[in-house]
């Protein structure tokens, strides 16, 4: 009854039954596995979930680091509405191509800017040119940075912002010492993440576990809290 094949019935069932992605969403998924990419994007019942809480946040802006095919930029950029904007930073020209070929085939192209570079270098550039503040941010790229696109990612919040990190627990590997090389990096960056929304006072959290077809997974989900003047710009 625990078997990711069971996890992944209740899933579709959920899907089919309660969850009713539209068939845009869908393609795009499809688009991304026929061209190639992983198929890692975030199940359709968290993808409804992160539309849900944008909606439910009125926002009009949202910040993403990983866009891979654009799956999950799809359900921002839906919920945004006509006047709002998603930007997602993706590191793979290739992924970037993907992700625009099916957000525009999806109508949603317009309320998109995906940026190409290593996100750490183009989150900068943002925080540079006085983006933001984003009214929702979904972290999602490499897993070693996650600590360190938290922190950008609170330099472009405002009290109220809301901070989702993905892939907090990864079958369990979260509590695992005994990974290696890239493994090991993504397991502290996922305890450093988690670590820091627990301890900085300008962040108020949760973290849930999930399961799905993808298996056992969770994710992190806090707001930004102003905090007294001078402690929430200190560096
Ligand atoms: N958010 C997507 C899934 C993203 S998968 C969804 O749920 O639909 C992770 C993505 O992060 C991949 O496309 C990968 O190429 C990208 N990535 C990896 N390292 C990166 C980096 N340093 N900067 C930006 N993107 C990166
Ligand atoms: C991986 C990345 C993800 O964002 C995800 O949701 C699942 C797996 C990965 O790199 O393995
Ligand atoms: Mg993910």
């Amino acid at each position: 009854m625990t078997s990711i094949e069971h996890w992944a019935a209740v899933d579709d069932y959920l899907v089919a039954t309660a969850i009713r992605p539209d068939a845009a969403h869908e393609c795009t998924r499809e688009a991304s596995h026929a061209a190639g990419l992983r198929p890692i994007e975030v199940p359709a019942g968290q993808g409804k979930l992160m539309g849900l809480l944008t909606e439910l946040a009125g926002a009009r802006s949202v910040l993403e680091f990983g866009t891979l095919g654009g799956y999950s930029t799809q359900w921002f950029a839906a919920a945004v509405g006509p006047q709002g904007t998603v930007t997602t930073l993706e590191y793979e020209p290739r992924h970037a191509e993907v992700a625009r070929r099916n957000l525009d085939a999806a109508g949603l192209g317009e309320r998109v800017d995906i940026r190409v570079g290593a996100a750490l270098e183009t989150v900068q550039e943002l925080i540079e040119s006085g983006a933001g503040p984003f009214d929702v941010v979904f972290i999602d790229a490499d897993k070693a940075n996650n600590a360190n696109y938290l922190e950008a990612a609170l330099q472009l919040s405002r009290p109220g912002t809301v901070i989702i990190g993905d892939n907090v627990v990864r079958g369990g590997r979260v509590l695992d010492d005994s990974g290696t090389g890239a493994d090991a990096a993504d397991v502290a960056g996922i305890r450093d993440y988690l670590q820091r929304q627990g301890e900085d006072p300008r962040l108020d959290g949760t973290a849930l576990q999930t399961v799905s077809g993808k298996g056992w997974d969770g994710f992190a989900l806090a707001i930004v809290r102003d905090v007294e003047p001078g402690v929430a710009g200190a560096e």
